[in-house]
């Protein structure tokens, strides 16, 4: 679907970790028609007028209630506005955009592999696969507190396998071991790919734990999807300041991504 400017209120916008909130919009139209993977532009004006928009992966969408939810970590003035807003205030939005996860209905056993904030785009993806496919997620941060945890419908949070096993299985690690394996979320990914038969893996976080988790899929033969977060202007596609290189030559993240095959892009 093309994207389209809406005027979007904020209905609950609370800290859920350190540096890191969520952000519940009431976002009618866009809540109707996005894809998991895709994202939205947020326009947050501060004292300078100037300030370009800020582009969000979307983590969960209620189609019904008319309703998206962003989680966001605090970085620098954008980002500190946003978490500034209360309920009622008003803001302006543009979405869909972007080329979200192409994972098939084929998938069976998919591994999706999220650094720190990366879990965003990867919420609504879990739950997609989830209605048919079994999903390993290997989470990462630095501390326990800043572990952002997924939220899923509960169908699809309790589907299991035809043998009673929950479909999805979570693995966590953290960079000082206060909850589950110590270490990166790298260490943990060439493993599993090498114990078990995933047929596809996603991965978003900071490009350099991308490009490893891609290495490793590409040299088990997994499919591999890649969510870069590139820094943006436009967000439509005419500035090329979200230039990412790939075979094809140079695409833009803004609209030829921000998914793309991990095997097209030249890290
Ligand atoms: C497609 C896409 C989806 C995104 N989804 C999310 C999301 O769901 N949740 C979330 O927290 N963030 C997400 N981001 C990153 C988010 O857009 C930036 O954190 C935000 O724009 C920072 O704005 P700011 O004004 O607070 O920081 P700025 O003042 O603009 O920058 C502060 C610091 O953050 C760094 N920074 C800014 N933008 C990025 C970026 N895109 N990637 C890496 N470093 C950056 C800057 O280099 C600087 O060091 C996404 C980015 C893209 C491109
Ligand atoms: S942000 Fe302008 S071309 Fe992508």
């Amino acid at each position: 679907m093309a994207p389209f400017l809406e005027a979007v209120v904020v209905r609950k916008n609370d800290e859920i970790a350190p540096d890191i909130s969520c952000v519940l919009l009431e976002a009618p139209r866009v809540a109707q028609c996005l894809e998991p993977g895709q994202f939205v532009h947020l326009l947050l004006p501060t004292f300078d007028a100037h300030i370009l928009r800020r582009p969000f992966s979307v983590f969960a969408t209620d189609a019904a209630g008319g309703l998206i939810e962003i989680v966001y970590q605090r970085l620098g003035e954008g980002t500190r506005f946003l978490a500034e807003l209360q309920r009622g205030a008003s803001l302006d939005l543009i979405g869909p955009l972007g080329q979200g996860w192409r994972a098939g209905a084929n998938t069976r056993n998919a591994l999706l592999v999220a650094g720190g904030i990366g879990i965003a785009p990867l919420n609504m993806l879990a739950a997609q696969l989830l209605t048919s496919a079994r999903v390993c997620l290997i989470t990462g941060a630095q501390s326990a507190e800043r572990i952002v945890s997924l939220r899923l419908p509960s169908s699809v949070a309790s589907a299991t396998t035809k043998t009673g096993e929950s479909r999805l299985t979570v693995i966590t690690t953290t960079d000082d071991g206060s909850t589950g394996i110590k270490g990166l979320v790298t260490d943990v990914t060439g493993e599993l790919l090498a114990q078990q038969d995933f047929d596809y893996l996603a991965t978003c976080g900071p490009e350099p734990m991308q490009r490893i988790v891609a290495a490793h899929a590409l040299a088990a033969g997994v499919t591999c999807e890649v969510s870069l977060e590139r820094r943006m202007a436009c967000g439509i596609g005419a500035c090329l300041s979200c230039a990412v290189l790939t075979r094809d030559g140079t695409r833009r993240a803004c609209v030829d991504g921000p998914v793309f095959n991990a095997e097209e892009v030249l890290w």
